[in-house]
């Protein structure tokens, strides 16, 4: 019995799989198994004999097995140690950078704008380009003899021969949001719209399309106070200055009553823009109080409630910062352009890992 305790073992040691480690199984302690076969002849044995070579049988019948699932464990641990040093990938490698596409300036400076408002509690709202002249003039307090119907050099669609409805327009600017956005939610109210807006204008700093943000805050309280800091922090961020000096310049839009429009101080010393230092001054922005009847437009009482609205040129502030000359490049797709004014495609923009890098 010691010898067929020695071959099994010594053999099960040596197997170098699962189905030698099956065949070994089988031959042992199977149903015709070599011990199985022993273990039948005990029928056959005296009493005495029985009781001494049964309990021995049964000793190492268990010590087979436990030495099968043994080697058997060791086999699955080997393999797994094999495949994982087989698989292994350091996932905290930085990704290649292939380069293949850019993130246009355009959508990096409406990113980094969105995280500045986002972090003073605005959220983003949208509206159609294709819009009624109803939203992109009329409910802005901008009748139909206003001229700044005309200034604006609108896009009017198509109307077929002899449909009179009023017509619609490409949105000359973002402000109809402001409309949609109150109608939609009521008071209170905080959001930004950036978004594609279109005029007939085409030069060094004008084209057809371009973008703008619009801003709008409504509540009980809302002062020009509110819309001056909110202004400041926001010029702030994104120009990534401690410190800036903003003017409020008296003016006219038919939106807002008070209206302003906003500069900053700057220097143009050797060509190049600096923001927050020098004696001139550079308009960024429109401004005001939601006029009445705006808020009546937007279904939102103006004896309850009050804020204040701003829209400012997306494309332009996006020239200032990264000191882009041409404004009609934006829209050329010229890959040397892009590759040399985009931004990397994984450095999303926010507040605490730098809007800009
Ligand atoms: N809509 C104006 C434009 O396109 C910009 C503007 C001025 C928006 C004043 C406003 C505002 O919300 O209050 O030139």
């Amino acid at each position: 019995m010691s010898d067929l305790r020695e071959k099994y073992l010594t053999a099960i040691a040596e197997a170098k799989d699962e189905a030698a480690i099956e065949t070994l199984r089988v031959q042992a302690v199977g149903k015709k198994g070599e011990i199985s076969l022993k273990m039948r002849e005990l029928g056959k044995m005296s009493p005495e004999e029985r009781q001494e070579a049964g309990p021995r049988l049964n000793a190492l019948k268990d010590e087979i097995n436990s030495a099968l699932a043994a080697r058997k464990a060791a086999l699955a641990d080997a393999a797994l140690d094999e495949r994982l040093r087989a698989e292994w990938l350091d996932v905290t490698l930085p990704a290649r950078p292939r380069r293949q596409g850019t993130i246009h300036p355009v959508s990096q400076v409406t990113e980094e704008v969105t995280a500045i408002f986002a972090d003073m509690g605005f959220a983003v709202a949208e509206g159609p380009q294709v819009e009624s002249d109803w939203y992109n003039f009329d409910a802005l307090n901008i009748p139909g003899h206003h001229p700044a119907r005309a200034e604006m050099d609108t896009f009017y669609m198509h109307r077929a021969e002899g449909d009179d409805r009023p017509p619609h327009v490409l949105r000359t600017h973002t402000s109809p949001v402001q409309i949609r956005a109150m109608q939609a939610q009521g008071a209170p109210i905080r959001v930004i719209a950036p978004g594609r807006v279109y005029r007939a204008d085409y030069d060094q700093t004008h084209t057809p399309m371009f973008h703008q943000v619009e801003g709008l805050a409504i509540d009980r309280d809302i002062s020009m106070a509110n819309l001056k800091w909110v202004l400041e922090e926001f010029v702030k961020a994104f120009f990534e200055v401690d410190h800036v000096d903003l003017r409020f310049r008296a003016s006219h839009f038919p939106f807002t009553e008070p209206s302003a429009e906003v500069d900053i101080r700057c220097s143009w010393e050797g060509g190049t823009l600096k923001v927050g230092e020098g004696d001139d001054w550079l308009e960024i922005l429109g401004s005001g109080m939601v006029h009445p009847r705006v808020l009546e437009a937007g279904h939102i009482d103006p004896a309850e409630w009050q804020g204040f609205a701003f829209g400012m040129g997306i494309d332009r502030i996006a020239m200032l910062k990264y000191g882009i000359p041409d404004l009609r490049a934006f829209f050329d797709s010229d890959l040397r352009w892009l590759r040399h004014y985009g931004f990397a495609a994984l450095d999303v923009p926010t507040l605490h890992g730098g809007l800009s890098r």
